[in-house]
Parts: C-alpha cells; structure tokens; sequence
C-alpha cells in the first residue's frame, strides 16, 4: 500500500491526483505507520502581520512563511499596515519583491484602503487591484462613513472584497483591555463592545445601500455576532472572521502580561459563548489567527503598555483542535471548513495540490521556544495541546518536515 492509500483525508483536495505521488517521495513517511496520520488541504488563513517592509525587527516575510508553513498554512493574506503602506503599486512594489525572494507559501498582499491607512482619502484601489488580495485598513478602523461608503463603491466595481477592522476611536478613551469585571477590579481602562460593533452596524448599512463584498475581521462581542447574523439573513453580501483566542479564552484568563493583550481585546463569557454559536450556526465564516508578532522586549512591557498583538500561526489548528473538536463542540470536518475552503471561497484563492499532514495524537505544551516565528507573545503559553503537523508541502516543495520524521 502506499502512503496515500493508507493516510486519512480530511477535506476538499483541488487535485488529489499528484498528492499520492509527492507523498510516497517525503523522506521518513513510506517507513512510519501513515495510518496514524491525517491529511488536511493546506490551511488559509486571510489575516497575518509579516511586518516587511518597514517592521522587520519583529517579523519578516521570510520567518512568517516559515511559521505558517509550520502550522499547516499554506496561504495567508498579509496586512498592510506597514512601511511603506500599500496604497499604490510604487509602494506595494517592496512587498511583492520581498514575497517573491522570501516566502516559502502563498503570501497575498492586501491594499490599502485608504491612503497611510489615515482614512482620508483613496488608496489608488484601481491600480493595487490586480495585485492585492482584497482591501483593508486593518489596525484602524474607517472613521469616516463617507469615506467607507466611496470605498464600498469603488471596491464594488473592483469586484474585490473590502475587509473591515472595526473600531469607532470616539469610544476608546485610552482602554487597553474589554471593558468588563476584569479591567474593573484591577483598574484598567477599557475598550467598549460598542467601539467594535457600532462600526460593523454602520458598515452592514452601507454594504446593503452598495453592495460591496464587505467582510469582517476578528470579532469579538455577541452584539457583532448577532449583527452579522441578522444581515446575513437580510441578503448583505457580508462575512466575518474570528480568531483562537476569541474563541478559547475570556477575560476571566487575563493576566498582567503582554501577551494578553490584542486588539479587539479578550471579552466576557458570555462574548466568547456567543462566537462558538455565531461559529456553528454559520454566522462566523472562517477562522483567521490575526498573526500579529511584535518583539519580545516590545512584548514585556505589561497589559497596559506593551502593543497590542499575538502571535497564532504555529499554535492555531492545535488549539483548536484540542479546546473544539475534542471537547466535542465542532466536527474535525467542519473546523477544516473555517481553515481552508471557506476562506479560499470568499477570497477567490485558489487550492493548489497543497496540504499538510498531522499526528493529532500527539500532545505537547505550547512553547513559544519551538516558534519559527520572530514572535514569541501567546497566552497559550504552557497549555497542553492535541495535534502536531509533521509535513506540509506546498507548490510540490517540502515547506515544514517535523524533525523526527526526517531521522527515520
Ligand atoms: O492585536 C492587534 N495587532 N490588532 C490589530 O488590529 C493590529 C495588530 C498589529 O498590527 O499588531
């Protein structure tokens, strides 16, 4: 019997036609029990800082493909908020070169949707578009709502999809954290659910009066989840996004460290309880991990003055493999769902003959020490997980190979 023959399949293959043979030619696999394994299409993940060029003391586009690769990714599309921002094709040309010379799997830029993402006038959408992903000013939400709707219009008649941070600033007032019991009993200044879920109201009215493609990136509160269920029902042409932390952590596990600290912030039970639903019921889409590393000093600095962002990329699948599937909330299959086919549906990316193969047997602690990641910032720091990816070829290469298996 060959690998193939013998290894389980889990989701849509494009072609699985040549995966049998690359299988049968990766060193280490023909002599182990493949039976043990499991085979996922190459996971996608539309949300990930590579921070090059402008950032490259905290992530590069070479060690950010390299730890997606080592999670079983083998497509991302990277944010713009960089330096310089991708607002036309002069200042897209660094990234796409530096794409072209480094990454090891498909990284697709997003444009930006406004120029310096400032949110007071047009990126040159017209000309990025050939070359971007989609669009998006993520980090920063678009205060404006006439800005937002002159967006939907052009991004509409783009026929790209516009992919929304939301974050009304009025409602900030200095906070760090949700703005719940845990910022309240230890004195910390709090981000409001409003902050998030006014905007995304705002942005449903003006995906209906204009029909863009609008997508949501990482929600965070019920009001978001119900929203969203409710335009979705109405016929907007909208979608959304969490991430692992959002669904696997609340602020009940907030410590005073900065590897707590990301942007929608942890929220209430409740918050959390409501995006595992919106996740089943189809309001949530996919699953993105908002890969945002930062460097380990930038990190030390505590809740309230370290920046906001953690890493996700080398821990994603585990985490939720281990917190969902094994706990018997979501079917294997419909995780491999939010990672793979549906992002690749809504952003028009194509699946080649990639994929990744996994031990989920295997079960370790999480330690940022095994990152191939310049980020090493996780609150799932030490957590015994489920699930370990012992290969991912994309594009035909070898991109990951656990060690072990390259010894036999
Ligand atoms: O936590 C976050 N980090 N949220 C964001 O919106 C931006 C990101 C970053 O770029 O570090």
């Amino acid at each position: 019997m060959t690998v193939f023959q013998k290894i389980k399949i889990i989701g849509q293959l494009s072609s699985a036609g040549v995966v049998p043979s690359v299988l049968d030619e990766v060193p280490g696999l023909a002599s182990l029990d493949s039976s043990k394994y499991v085979l996922f299409p190459g996971f996608c993940d539309v949300h990930v800082h590579f921070r090059e060029p402008g950032f490259s003391y905290k992530e590069t586009i070479r060690t950010g493909s390299l730890a997606a690769a080592h999670g079983g990714y083998t497509d991302v599309c990277a944010m713009p908020n960089l330096n310089p921002v991708p607002d036309s094709v002069e200042h897209l040309r660094p990234q796409l070169d530096l794409i072209e010379r480094d990454a090891c799997i498909h990284v697709r830029p997003y444009g930006a949707v406004t120029v310096g993402e400032k949110g007071q006038e047009l990126a040159d959408l017209q000309g990025l578009a050939p070359y971007v992903a989609a669009f998006s000013d993520d980090g920063k939400g678009i205060q404006r709502e006439e800005m937002m709707r002159e967006a939907m219009k052009q991004i509409r008649s783009l026929n790209k999809v516009l992919a929304a941070h939301c974050e009304d600033e009025s409602l900030l007032r200095g906070g760090y954290i949700h703005d719940g019991a845990y910022a309240n009993a230890h004195g910390h200044r709090g981000i409001c659910s409003e902050s998030e879920w006014g905007q995304i109201a705002r942005d449903v009215r003006l995906a209906a009066e204009t029909g863009c493609a609008y997508h949501v990136c990482h929600i965070s509160t019920k009001e978001s989840v119900d929203i969203l269920r409710r335009a979705k029902r109405a016929g907007v042409n909208v979608t959304c996004e969490t991430a692992p932390h959002y669904l696997l952590l609340d602020e009940n596990d907030l410590q005073e460290l900065g590897r707590f600290k990301m942007n929608p912030p942890l929220r209430s039970r409740e918050d959390r309880q409501a995006l595992v639903e919106g996740l089943l019921d189809g309001t949530i889409d996919m699953i993105a991990t908002d890969h945002a590393p930062h460097s380990p000093e930038e990190k030390s600095r505590g809740l309230e003055k370290s920046p906001f962002g953690i890493v996700g990329l080398e821990s994603a699948f585990p985490l939720l493999y281990t917190g969902l599937v094994k706990t018997g909330q979501i079917s294997l299959e419909g995780l491999v769902e939010k990672l793979t086919s549906a992002p690749r549906t809504r952003f028009s990316l194509p699946l080649g003959n990639d994929f990744s193969v996994w031990d989920l047997d295997a079960s370790y602690p999480v330690d940022p020490a095994e990152f191939l990641s310049m980020g090493k910032a996780t609150p799932f720091e030490g957590q015994t997980v489920y699930g370990r990816c012992m290969l991912t070829v994309c594009g035909g290469k070898t991109v990951w190979i656990d060690p072990s298996l390259q010894e036999k």
